[in-house]
């Protein structure tokens, strides 16, 4: 089937989970802390969603074909975790990096975002492979407008990582996103400029690159969800939902603590603004 183009209405819909999916982010973040399990983090969470927010955590029970239903509420990758660690009674530690993978569902409609968050002090290493792949996920996010590619997405993306000496995940990728959690198109986090499909206005899907320190290559565990590293080298992932407008982009996970890009500014020598 076809790419579906969103209505007002539901368009209107899709920013409300954007936000709130945003929002578990913003509550979590002080309970990121050396000592806490991941299985914690995921109750936590789960009682925001489900008492404050009257949101449904779109992972608990989520069956694609060829998986087990996933047995909890986000996914939560630490260290050399690619994507889709499952929480458990692991304690996080001085460190450590974890993305946290929160997807909400509020009539009807899906939001889907992570971010990478630092245990205590990471190692500059880590840090940087974060600070890449954050810029990762914003230049395939600032390529989209109507008339754009999806290849272009992936091109910025791929170009970014590759040139600090990282790796892209070729196994997973963004995805069409709606009333369903994972809908056509796929979004690769590789390609060419000015190949795959043409973006158009009303058009809502992920961007969500997964940048290994070493090589590409991944595994799956034997709980049939998580993904590592086959080199057991750190990686990180950011995730936005966006939908194309009718000159470029909005961004639907926004919410209060969503850390921004630095501004221009601050990238010129002196750091005045000019
Ligand atoms: N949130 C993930 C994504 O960005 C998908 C997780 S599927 C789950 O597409 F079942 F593991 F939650
Ligand atoms: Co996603
Ligand atoms: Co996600």
């Amino acid at each position: 089937m076809a790419v579906q183009l969103k209505s007002g209405e539901e368009i209107e819909k899709m920013r409300v989970a954007g936000r709130l999916a945003a929002e578990v982010l913003d509550f979590i973040a002080p309970y990121v802390k050396p000592g806490i399990a991941t299985a914690e983090l995921d109750r936590l969470c789960h009682n925001y969603m489900v008492e404050y927010q009257r949101t449904i955590p779109a992972p608990l029970n989520y069956a694609p074909p060829g998986y087990v239903p996933f047995p909890k509420s986000i996914c939560t990758s630490v260290n050399h975790v690619v994507c889709h660690g499952v929480p458990g009674e692991k304690k996080l530690k001085s460190g450590d990096i974890v993305n946290l993978d929160i997807t909400v569902i509020k009539d009807g409609y899906h939001g889907d975002t992570s971010r990478m968050f630092f245990v205590a002090q990471p190692s500059i290493q880590a840090k940087r492979l974060c600070e890449v792949t954050f810029e990762c996920m914003w230049r395939g996010i600032e390529t989209v407008s109507p008339g754009a590619r999806l290849g272009d997405i992936g091109h910025a993306i791929q170009v970014y990582a590759e040139r600090q000496g990282y790796s892209v995940v070729r196994e997973f990728c963004g995805h069409g996103i709606g009333t369903k959690f994972h809908e056509e198109p796929q979004v690769l986090h590789y390609g060419y400029p000015g190949t795959g499909l043409e973006l158009r206005a009303g058009m809502t899907f992920t961007v969500e690159p997964m940048i290994n320190a070493g090589k590409a290559d991944i595994r799956q565990l034997a709980d049939g969800w998580t993904i590592v590293t086959k080199d057991h080298s750190l990686s990180a992932q950011w995730e936005h939902t966006i939908l194309v407008t009718e000159t470029g982009y909005e961004v639907l996970t926004v919410s209060p603590g969503a850390p921004r890009r630095r501004t221009e500014a601050a990238h010129t020598p002196s750091g005045i603004a000019t």
